[in-house]
């Protein structure tokens, strides 16, 4: 049902809330039990969609020079208030969660909370022992900032997991750029366990089961 004719069931007396029809044009209710004509229906408040991001795309809501995540939403996911929860450079790929849900995107994003998000990272040269413990202990990037620890996994020399629990501007390249290496790919896989469904090829999308959106939700 569109937003118009959900506001003209409820005009006619047709829209429940526990019990006793809906009064107003007011699409806003929270944890109440909704009916329409008597029978209970579904209501979301929050939307989460999962997007297997492609390069070539940014993370904003609009943009005057490039496509953006949303040319990717079909048009049943194109919902009021919907944005990205936490960015990926426009050659990043990966894992994009686009919601409503501002409180929970600003406890996933807080820095304090330590949420952490793993990148499958590739690099232009190998990747030393030295340099994972430069990682572990907090880079400095070049501009005078201090990163928090990295842990990085390699899986070849120059390619590996990366596991980070901030998100600053450029965050991987510029720690990298510090150590004198450079990005050559990167790939989000996951944010707080919350892990790209294998099954989703590169620019689609889907909405999150209720069991990830709790997942999601264990940030305290
Ligand atoms: N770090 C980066 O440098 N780019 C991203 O897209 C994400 C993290």
């Amino acid at each position: 049902m569109t937003r118009t004719e959900a506001k003209k069931a409820i005009s006619a007396g047709r829209v429940t809330v526990n019990g006793e029809a809906m009064k107003t044009g007011s699409l806003h209710v929270n944890e109440d039990t909704v009916a329409l004509d008597g029978q209970p229906v579904c209501y979301r408040r929050f939307f989460y969609i999962m997007l297997h991001k492609p390069a070539g795309y940014v993370c904003a809501n609009r943009d005057s020079r490039s496509k953006t995540v949303f040319d990717l939403l079909p048009a049943d996911y194109q919902k009021k208030d919907l944005f990205v929860c936490g960015r990926l450079d426009k050659d990043t790929t990966g894992l994009v969660l686009i919601t409503n849900n501002g409180e929970l995107a600003h406890r996933l994003l807080a820095p304090k909370k330590d949420v952490f998000k793993e990148y499958l990272v590739t690099l232009r040269d190998k990747v030393s022992e030295e340099d994972i413990q430069l990682l572990e202990k907090g880079i400095l990037l070049r501009d005078g900032l201090h990163c928090k620890p990295a842990f990085f996994e390699p899986m070849a020399s120059n390619y590996g997991l990366l596991r980070i629990s901030e998100g600053k501007f450029h965050q991987i390249k510029r720690m990298f750029a510090a150590l004198g290496n450079e990005v050559t790919a990167l790939h989000r896989r996951s944010i707080h366990g919350l892990t790209l469904d294998p099954a989703l090829p590169e620019g689609k999308c889907r909405y999150l089961t209720d069991q990830e959106i709790i997942s999601l939700e264990s940030v305290e």
